[in-house]
């Protein structure tokens, strides 16, 4: 089989990718190795900044979206059960973000890429990516038991952190910048409605607790663990206990109902400094990973997906190289951005150290400058909206 662009991985970056090349008349193909119905009900993300909104309404994938996805116009943070609101409006120049799952989004790209009857192949392997070094690379899979071979102008890895793509790069091709948090999130999804109309990041000295919802009736809520928590430790009385503890603030209640999702995802932050080896071009997780706090994972990988259209619109409509060449430096002005404030939300709301230690001074001392300032209430919405492509 031949194809302009091969895409590994069906996740939001290589979904996205090949709706936008369609969109540009370059055609690609997707290998996804697990099942339609196991990338369907992955939960994961559901914070989409304005940026991504956005491409999804210009690419035509948003029916959906803007229907159920909720429009939130600024977000709650908690301090030792103080609660502060920083609203977007002013601050962001009327941006904002949306509320709507991430296997949502995905369904719904699916959904349009086979009712246009363009390929996707789920439970379809690659195993190897050759040639990556002339101008006709090729992907080695499997799929229904037997072995083929894609062959293309351009391999894209969107294949995530433990994907094919980073692997096939040489060792020697990229700089990593690696950091691993001494904590991480459990997650629950619930049939209640949610206890807050906007998100709630807390500190508490419990840990960090977070509050957020995917519709009238299902809140979505993270609170911090150790690395060794597993699952079977937390009974739902004991995530909702500490939970009600760490978001307490004085009026408010929240309300507990029936958990039918949990899942503990370790913290990290990682990412390569350079996105490309000859004609194989990562994007999204493949080639970076931010700790979850600040909602930014699917919209980083969004934005590569951008840089890379472009080099690629820019290769085969002007025969040119230049952008595609740009792509690494391009997409890492971003991808630093979202390092640092990814890290700042982490730091900020996380117990890291004794109740009351300098860690914890430092932190308290930063939430109560934000309740203060506009300055720093400002830099916190524009991160956390997403700046806008203009930026950078
Ligand atoms: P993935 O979604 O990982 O997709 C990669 C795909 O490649 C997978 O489907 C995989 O099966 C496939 N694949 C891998 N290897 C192969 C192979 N050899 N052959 C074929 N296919 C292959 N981000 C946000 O922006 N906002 C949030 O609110 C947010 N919250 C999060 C909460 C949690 C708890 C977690 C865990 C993450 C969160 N993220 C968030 C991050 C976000 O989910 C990821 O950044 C996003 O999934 C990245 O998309 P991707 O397409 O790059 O990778
Ligand atoms: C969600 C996840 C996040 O990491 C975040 O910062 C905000 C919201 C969510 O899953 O809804």
């Amino acid at each position: 089989m031949r194809t302009q662009v091969g895409i590994i991985g069906a996740g939001p970056a290589g979904l996205t990718l090949a709706h936008w090349l369609k969109k540009h008349g370059i055609s690609s193909v997707i290998l996804e190795n697990r099942s339609r119905e196991y990338v369907e009900s992955r939960v994961r993300a559901g914070l989409l900044e304005q940026n991504t909104v956005d491409i999804f309404k210009d690419l035509g994938l948003a029916d959906r979206l803007l229907k159920e996805g909720q429009e939130h116009h600024g977000v709650y943070l908690n301090f030792d059960n103080h609660r502060i609101r920083v609203p977007f409006g002013n601050l962001t120049g009327g941006r904002n973000i949306t509320i709507y799952g991430q296997q949502e989004i995905v369904k719904d790209m699916t959904d349009v890429w086979q009712s246009d009857g363009e390929k996707l192949f789920f439970e379809a392997e690659a195993t190897e990516i050759i040639d990556i070094e002339t101008s006709n690379p090729k992907i080695n899979y499997t799929f229904e038991g037997e072995s083929h071979t894609l062959s293309c102008d351009f391999v894209a890895a969107c294949d995530g952190f433990h994907g094919l793509g980073r692997k096939t790069m040489p060792k020697d091709s990229y700089g990593e910048y690696q950091v691993t948090y001494p904590f991480s999130w459990l997650g629950i999804l619930a049939n209640v409605a949610p206890s807050s109309e906007e998100l709630i990041y807390a500190y508490h000295e419990r840990g960090f607790a977070l509050h957020s919802l995917r519709s009238n009736t299902v809140s979505r809520l993270y609170i911090q663990v150790d690395n060794y928590a597993k699952v079977e430790d937390w009974p739902d009385e004991r995530i909702w206990e500490e939970l009600s503890l760490r978001l307490a603030t004085e009026n408010w209640k929240l309300n507990s109902g029936p958990i039918f999702e949990k899942s503990i995802t370790p913290m990290r932050s990682y990412f390569i400094d350079k996105m490309q080896y000859g004609r194989l071009f990562l994007a999204g997780d493949a080639a970076h990973i931010v700790p979850p706090t600040g909602g930014k994972g699917l919209n980083l990988a969004v934005a590569d997906v951008k840089h890379l259209v472009d080099g690629l619109v820019d290769y085969y409509k002007n025969d040119s190289i230049k952008t595609l060449d740009n792509y690494s430096s391009q997409a890492l002005k971003r991808i630093w951005r979202a390092q640092d404030f990814s890290n700042f939300m982490t730091t900020l709301f996380h117990k890291q150290d004794e109740h009351g230690s300098f860690q914890y001074q430092l932190q308290k001392a930063k939430f109560d400058y934000i309740t203060i300032s506009e300055a720093y209430k400002t830099t916190i919405a524009e991160n956390y909206v997403g700046l806008p492509f203009e930026a950078f």
